[in-house]
């Protein structure tokens, strides 16, 4: 395995090149079916990964993989539309990657967001989560390899890697808006096969609510690099073994259709108060 990390500066450079000397302050990495939002972004510079170096780009259908730099609720952002999965075949270094361009590109804070499975049986397809602690159940590190010290220290504390601010933010908009958040455990799991049943069992006897293929790489390679960083899991389904029922992608996404403006509206309430 390569654990040599792409060098910012060439990526800094295509991306400049685009954006004059704009600073995004808050970055946005948008998962499964949630990339409309970067539509949203008002004057915006789209700029495809694969045109940025050492950028991963996503292979998965549904997700558009681009960079995108606007405003939203008055605010400057980078967004992530579609992100990549380590399932896809990237060392998990590379996942974490654009999460340092982002950085260095001047933002200090980042939303992530992901599409789960719920453990937590009070939990229910369509709810959304605050992460609030995750469990890395793929036992591979996006830091591992010569540390950057640029970014950050050889090891870094991980008792906050979600911002107590950023969550207390996050509940303020959902009782604004009416949007009923639970709070809880993320696990990651590889993917790209969900869980069995008693891979999910396992998950709730450690403490997790839901269980992921994504967030963790980013949300570890932000926290390192002194970012903020505040998890969304939207829950698309039961995990496997709750409801007795074969888990699709489909089912995710046709359920996100569904939940996709509430969504929408209270990342923008975050958006606009943080
Ligand atoms: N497990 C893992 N990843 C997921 C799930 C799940 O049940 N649902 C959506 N992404």
């Amino acid at each position: 395995m390569s654990t040599k990390i792409a060098n910012t500066t060439q990526a800094l450079a295509v991306i400049r090149a685009q954006i004059g000397d704009f600073k995004p302050e808050i970055a946005l990495i948008l998962g499964s079916g949630m990339g409309l939002l970067a539509d949203e972004v008002e004057n915006p510079v789209k700029i495809p990964f694969s045109e940025i170096p050492g950028f991963p780009h996503s292979t998965v259908k549904g997700h558009k993989g681009r960079l995108v730099l606007g405003t939203l609720e008055g605010k400057n952002v980078v967004i992530m539309q579609g992100r990549v999965h380590y399932y896809e075949g990237y060392p998990m270094q590379q996942l974490g990657f654009p999460v340092r361009v982002m950085k260095s590109l001047g933002a200090d804070k980042l939303i992530v967001t992901n599409a789960a499975g719920a453990v937590n049986a009070e939990f229910a397809p369509g709810d959304l989560m605050v992460i609030r602690d995750h469990i890395n159940f793929t036992f591979r590190n996006p830091l591992i390899g010569p540390n950057d010290e640029n970014f950050g220290p050889r090891f870094p504390d991980n008792s906050q890697t979600y911002t107590p601010g950023l969550m207390k933010i996050a509940h303020e908009q959902g009782k604004r808006l009416n949007i009923p958040l639970h709070e809880g455990v993320y696990l990651m799991n590889t993917g790209p096969t969900y869980e069995t049943p008693a891979e999910v069992n396992v998950a709730r006897f450690l403490g997790a609510d839901a269980v992921g293929m994504s967030t963790f790489p980013e949300a570890l390679t932000a926290n390192h690099a002194g970012m903020q960083v505040l998890g969304i899991s939207f829950i698309g389904n039961m995990a496997a073994g709750i409801s007795g029922e074969a888990l699709t992608h489909a089912e995710v996404i046709e359920t996100m259709e569904l939940v996709k403006d509430k969504f929408i509206a209270l990342i923008r309430g975050i958006v606009q108060n943080m």
